[in-house]
């Protein structure tokens, strides 16, 4: 089998290197001259535990390809991946004009039947836009060759991409033809060994699926963080209420972390696009409404903690700061809440001197020189007068507290994160501050 990934971000090399791996021969494509010359030196535009060494494996294997031309790559193949971005385009919707540019090129190239997966996370109803582009093209050149578009989300996430990829909860592939079915499952058939199903359903079911789960695990996470700001006003803690739900089969004990707000590429975009989807076919989302104010919400709460504690005065403080990205293991910045959390420090009259294990050069990128960046998480703390954790990076969780208390003006911690018991802390000398605890 050939397969070709059009669009070389998170999902689009890591799904082709996964594929090149169990020995499909796979060519990668960005427009992107750079990032595909870098690649070819096994130079990766992202952090991601261990990809780097999948990447110039399967490239010394000459399993994976990288190219800069899709009119070369294109003919012959028997799978074509579209997973180019889909950055948020005017109120919310997810812009398509990288997704229908692919599809076009697939059009004037392709030479024989193969299937066209969308695999970036599209609205409802792309797949069939991206049928439409390829027959205009198809038309253009006054040529019938037989092909089919189908739907097949990703899964994955940041940190963990590979094993996600590698041995997936499901595989979810929406088609609309026999043909179509057996080619995915064929493709697929080397990560099914260990039982992992492959659900085959219509297109655009599929293309729900996605913004369904991702709208779930969104709306998990902001109801902890209701019911944690609540838990702080009645004297409860919510540690201990996750752990009493969490036990529940029917709830589960993932993604009811409470913290300091969602952040990254998909949930923030994902929910916004859900909501606009409906609103433009005359419906209106009122839980995912309330999931996105929550979530604005709470980027807001570890400041206003921070903020009350100095009695509304910042100016001149000096704040350290544990973590940059938008979660651990990634060096990924988009939507993080620490870009909140800085700028209203700054605008209080605030200092940041900030650490992040992977993520210090994208911070770089985006803040730039308004903050102070520390070579380590000691450094972070000379003379601070605080502590916020706001990535809980397994590098934070068990650091030398004595350390800490020498380094800071002050002991006070606050923990976005949770990633410390209270008690403890305070017997330890720090005044410590969690969320949805009661121990504030
Ligand atoms: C997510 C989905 O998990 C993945 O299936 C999809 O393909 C893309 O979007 P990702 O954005 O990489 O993946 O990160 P994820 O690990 O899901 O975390 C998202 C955000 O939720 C992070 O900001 C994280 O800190 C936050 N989170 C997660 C919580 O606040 N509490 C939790 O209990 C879990």
């Amino acid at each position: 089998m050939k397969i070709v990934v059009g669009g070389t971000g998170y999902v689009g090399l890591v799904t082709g290197t996964c594929f090149a791996e169990v020995g499909i021969d796979v060519i990668c494509v960005d427009i992107d001259e750079k990032k595909i010359d870098n690649l070819n030196k096994g130079i990766l535009p992202i952090f991601e535990p261990g990809l780097e060494a999948l990447v110039i494996k399967n490239v010394s294997k000459g399993r994976l390809q990288f190219s800069t031309s899709l009119e070369s790559s294109i003919p012959g193949a028997d799978v074509v991946f579209i997973a180019v971005g889909t950055p948020p385009g005017e109120n919310g919707s997810a812009d398509l004009q990288y997704v229908i540019d692919v599809a076009k090129q697939i059009g004037k190239y392709m030479t024989s039947y193969g299937v066209v997966v969308t695999k970036s996370t599209v609205p409802v109803g792309t797949a069939l836009q991206v049928q439409e582009a390829i027959h205009e093209e198809l038309k253009t050149r006054n040529i019938s060759i037989p092909f089919d578009v189908a739907s097949n989300p990703e899964f994955l996430k940041e940190g963990a991409a590979i094993d996600d990829f590698l041995k997936p909860d499901r595989i979810v592939v929406g088609v609309s033809s026999k043909e179509a079915e057996e080619v995915m499952r064929k493709l697929y058939k080397p990560f099914l060994l260990n039982g992992h199903p492959i659900i085959f359903m219509d297109v655009p079911s599929a293309e729900m699926t996605k913004y369904a789960a991702n709208s779930m695990l969104a709306t998990k996470i902001s109801f902890m963080n209701d019911i944690a700001n609540l838990c702080e006003i009645m004297g409860a803690d919510v540690n201990m209420v996750r752990k009493g739900i969490g036990s529940d089969g029917r709830i589960g004990n993932k993604f009811i972390y409470p913290g300091i707000g969602y952040g990254g590429s998909c949930f923030p975009k994902d929910v916004k696009a859900l909501i606009k989807t409906a609103a433009d076919n005359g419906y209106s989302m009122q839980i995912l409404q309330a999931v996105e104010a929550v979530n604005e919400y709470q980027k807001t709460v570890l400041f206003s903690k921070l903020n009350n504690r100095f009695q509304g005065s910042l100016k001149g403080k000096t704040i350290a700061m544990w973590g940059l990205s938008f979660k651990p293991n990634t060096d990924d910045m988009r939507e993080a809440p620490s870009l909140v959390l800085i700028d209203s420090i700054l605008a209080a009259g605030g200092k940041v001197r900030a650490y992040d294990p992977v993520a210090m050069n994208e911070a770089k990128h985006i803040i730039g020189d308004q903050i102070v960046y520390c070579d380590n998480e000691y450094d972070v703390l000379l003379k601070a007068d605080a502590l916020l954790i706001v990535t809980e990076w397994a590098d934070f969780r068990s650091p030398n507290f004595e350390r800490i208390k020498e380094l800071l003006s002050y002991p006070i911690i606050f923990d976005g994160r949770n990633i410390f018991d209270g008690k403890e802390m305070n017997e330890l000398g720090f005044e410590y501050y969690g969320i949805g605890t009661n121990n504030n």
